[in-house]
């Protein structure tokens, strides 16, 4: 495994970060407690998810709970990230990033994670509802009450970034050191301006649906009907994202790994990780199987030639 600096703190997180909002929903609990397991026997330490996830209509367990039980006994060998501030009930307190929202929310984490402190607190999503300062002061106070190790964001724009940094600058908080956007050849629209900031300023940036949901794992081709377990089956919604511009890209990008003796996940996640400004991806998995392929990206050896043939094949995608 690889490990790098989560922005310009300390931390050492590793670049291949396991993703886990599959968990309690698309794939059951044994298995993704195995998942777990299987990821920090690699050298995993990173683990991503969120307090709400799996927000799906098959949810059996939250993935929280799954990880607080998977981690028992190794608690020290993870580095556990989770969210606040999506829609958790139908109060109405009981969304946003409010104070009130963040202090409820971390506590119920923290029981169901069963741990007294979240290394990685992320907010979920920029709230134009809720003063800035109220939420960084609320995770401030986290940080303070040793509740709370390091800060971050998700779903956050540059400018959203920016002005948060400013804000905590201002008022002495803790600042957000780590960013979740989406990412992947599918998707690329972060790197005009998000990398440069987050470059600029050391921010971290650990970035989710690298493999586009499973599209750029070629599962899924060109006017043929998903695979029966897919999660264009079992996920409603999903499928919509399978339009004739993915999976070309998906086409193509199958060309180049066969060429290089590789499979589709491990060249698309190869290429992620090593993209300038990226800390880490989190890479989600139904199966042990999927889990074993993507991992041997960390160390798949990549010529300047092939990265440079996937940036070109992933340009049009910079912009949607
Ligand atoms: N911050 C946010 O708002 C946000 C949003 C979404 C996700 N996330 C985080 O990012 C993580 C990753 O996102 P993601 O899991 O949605 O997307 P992803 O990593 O791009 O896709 C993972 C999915 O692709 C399929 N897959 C993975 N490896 C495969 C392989 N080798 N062969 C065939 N299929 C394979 C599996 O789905 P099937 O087997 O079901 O087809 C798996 O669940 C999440 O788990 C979560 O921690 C954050």
């Amino acid at each position: 495994m690889q490990y790098r600096q989560l922005g310009r703190t300390g931390l050492r997180v590793s670049v291949f970060g396991l993703g886990t909002n599959a968990f309690g929903g698309r794939a059951d609990e044994a298995t993704s407690i195995a998942l777990i397991h299987h990821a920090l026997e690699h050298g995993v330490n990173l683990i991503d998810t969120s307090n709400r996830s799996p927000a799906t209509p098959t949810m059996t367990e939250l993935s929280e709970t799954i990880m607080g039980r998977a981690l028992r006994g190794r608690r020290d060998q993870a580095i556990i990230a989770t969210k606040c501030g999506k829609k958790t009930g139908n109060g109405p307190n009981d969304a946003n990033c409010s104070r009130w929202h963040i202090l409820q929310e971390v506590e119920r984490s923290l029981r169901r994670l069963q741990t007294d402190h979240i290394d990685l607190y992320q907010i979920h999503w920029f709230d134009p509802t809720t003063p800035l300062e109220e939420t960084l002061r609320a995770f401030d106070d986290l940080v303070r009450a040793g509740k709370v190790r390091y800060v971050g964001c998700s779903n956050y724009t540059a400018w959203q970034l920016c002005k948060a940094l400013w804000t905590s600058d201002r008022h002495g908080l803790a600042r957000y050191d780590s960013v979740q956007p989406a990412y992947s050849p599918a998707d690329r629209r972060i790197e005009p301006e998000l990398i440069p900031l987050c470059l600029d300023q050391g921010v971290g940036v650990l970035v989710y649906y690298p493999l586009a949901g499973g599209i750029l794992t070629g599962k899924y081709r060109p006017g043929s009907e998903p695979p029966q377990g897919s999660r264009a089956r079992t996920q409603p919604g999903f499928a919509a994202q399978l339009n004739a511009r993915n999976l070309a890209l998906a086409v193509e990008m199958e060309r180049l790994a066969a060429d290089v003796g590789a499979t589709v996940a491990q060249l698309t996640l190869a290429w992620v990780m090593r993209r300038p400004g990226i800390t880490s991806a989190l890479v989600g998995a139904t199966t042990l199987a999927q889990q074993e392929e993507n991992l041997r990206a960390v160390d798949l050896p990549l010529s300047e030639g092939t990265l440079r043939r996937i940036t070109e094949l992933s340009d049009p995608f910079v912009a949607f």
